[in-house]
């Protein structure tokens, strides 16, 4: 199987967990191991850490990353965080779109299209995610929840900024639930991901977006998904929580893209 020519990009989603000693324990950990070169790691914890690991990723390999923002830049939204205050806590990345809060804090594609342009115009790289729900699949309704996703979180996209997406794929009934989804059904979406994001902004802009999986990734599977050309890295979950199997999971990929 061929390894995508695009650099592949592991990310930490913390959710709602870790205190700042534990992050700040987390990442001395992570550093004092050897990372794989060619692999970007991103780390995106809770907002109140952002500060503190902003300070502790400078000057490494590490990136940082959030894992939601409202779209306007500041103003009377209680309990909202704006792109500005993300870049200057040192963020990259910013995660949209994700599951949990279209569920739990009903999030719809539009408000979710709106955080994206707002992201990529104060440079911020949006991990936009995407995913059916068991139900849905069961309907055989996922590349058209997919594509509905896309279209919406992808409407205020501007052509020129178009480099500089990734898209997760997280299947909701995968998420926490030990029980991932295949390689061959992950690439299957990734594939659809690709080709329309490409029919949207240009075969160039195709090749240069990633595309992830989430959903159970661990140091033991993460390679059934990232063998696939059409796979540029994972999203996740709990298996980031501990610097022992967040490491196993940049191990395994950094084998897998040095392995000739
Ligand atoms: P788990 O890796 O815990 O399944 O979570 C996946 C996820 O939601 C990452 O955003």
């Amino acid at each position: 199987m061929t390894i995508p020519q695009r650099r592949p990009i592991l990310a930490a989603n913390w959710k709602m967990n870790m205190t700042l000693a534990e992050g700040g324990a987390f990442v001395k950990e992570l550093l004092a191991r050897s990372l794989p070169a060619g692999v970007e790691v991103v780390i995106c914890p809770p907002f109140t850490l952002l500060h503190l690991l902003g300070e502790k990723l400078q000057g490494t390999s590490l990136k940082l990353g959030a894992q939601n923002m409202y779209f306007e830049e500041a103003g009377a939204f209680t309990g909202e965080v704006s792109p500005l205050m993300l870049k200057d806590a040192g963020a990259h990345y910013v995660i949209l779109g994700h599951s949990e809060r279209r569920a739990h804090f009903k999030e719809e594609d539009s408000l979710v299209g709106k955080k994206v342009g707002a992201a990529l115009e104060h440079g911020l790289s949006p991990i936009l995610c995407v995913g059916e729900t068991l139900e849905e699949r069961k309907e055989g309704k996922t590349l058209e929840v997919v594509e509905r996703q896309l279209a919406g979180g992808l409407a205020a996209v501007p052509r020129e900024r178009a480099g500089n997406m990734v898209i997760a794929y997280e299947p909701v009934w995968a998420i926490g639930s030990g029980q991932a989804a295949t390689g061959g059904d992950a690439r299957e979406v990734s594939a659809f991901i690709r080709r329309l994001y490409g029919d949207q902004f240009g075969r160039e802009a195709e090749s240069s977006l990633r595309v992830q999986y989430g959903g159970s990734v661990k140091g033991d599977n993460i390679r059934d998904f990232t063998g696939y050309p059409e796979i540029d890295g994972a999203l996740v979950g709990g298996a980031s929580l501990k610097a022992d199997s967040w490491h196993a999971i940049l191990q395994a990929v950094g084998q897998q893209i040095s392995a000739p």
